[in-house]
């Protein structure tokens, strides 16, 4: 079932008093409880579709359809964090008096491994450690919608496919709807339950993969074969 419907979505800036449409009729069904992934490459426009989608920013025409009501979480390119509060306060900024438990916040910061820097500033944390902290933040607010935008790209290699692995394992214990956007095809593979083809503002393509997150090996023979399938989609041409 669709949770969210994208129809015709159209996005056009104003740049130097140039027109630059980013968006050109985007349509997208973003199911349920699963993952959806927006790969393209850096420009595309997978940032505004986010923002969009998201509220933060009008369409210029198109319709969201939020076809169940959704308690939505963003994770931001960028930390985004406050930075004269404490690891602890950052994750659990936002929240309610009440919502706040300080075990199960006390939980979040050990599954993306913060655990000993609870009150650590965000200045004294690695960039990829802030990046982790804005993530507990949007956990900590149990979504049923989390859009991600490019959120481990600032990662090592190994914390990034550990943070993955975390995701997958929250994504199926809560059932939570993501909206996640990487310009990693193997990122999207490991990912996504469906990855949407950003190019030329427009959805390119659609793949759907069927094979559970959980028994995925993007060496296998078969995911190669999506991959050159979905590389042949992607603009690879230079360009924005
Ligand atoms: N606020 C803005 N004003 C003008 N142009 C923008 C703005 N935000 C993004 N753009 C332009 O829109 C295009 C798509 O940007 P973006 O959505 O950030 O791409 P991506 O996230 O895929 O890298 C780029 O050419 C970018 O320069
Ligand atoms: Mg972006």
């Amino acid at each position: 079932m669709a949770g969210i419907e994208l129809k015709n979505v159209k996005k056009t800036y104003l740049v130097d008093g140039r027109e630059l449409p980013v968006l050109k009729g985007i349509d997208l069904d973003i199911p349920e409880k699963q993952i959806t992934v927006l790969l393209g490459k850096s420009g595309c426009g997978k940032t505004t579709l986010l923002r969009v989608v998201g509220g933060l920013e009008p369409a210029d025409s198109g319709e969201i359809l939020f076809r169940v009501p959704h308690k939505t979480a963003f994770v931001f390119q960028e930390p985004r964090l406050m930075p004269w509060l404490s690891v602890m306060r950052n994750v659990s900024f936002g929240l309610k008096r009440e919502e706040i438990k300080p075990e199960e916040i006390q939980s979040i910061i050990d599954v993306v491994g913060l655990t000993g820097f609870e009150k650590a500033l965000p200045a004294q944390l690695s960039g990829g450690m802030q990046h982790r902290t804005a993530i507990a933040r949007a956990l900590a607010y149990h979504p049923s919608f989390i859009m991600m935008d490019e959120p481990f790209a600032a990662l090592d290699y190994f914390t990034r496919e550990q943070m993955q692995r975390e995701l997958l394992r929250i994504q199926q214990e809560q059932k939570t709807s993501i909206l996640f956007v990487t310009h990693s095809l193997d990122e999207a593979l490991i990912l996504a339950d469906q990855i949407a083809i950003i190019r030329d503002g427009k959805i390119g393509q659609l793949f759907s993969i069927d094979v559970p997150q959980m028994e995925r090996d993007v060496m296998s023979p078969s995911m190669i074969t999506t991959k050159r399938e979905i590389l042949s989609h992607l603009d690879l041409t230079t360009g924005a």
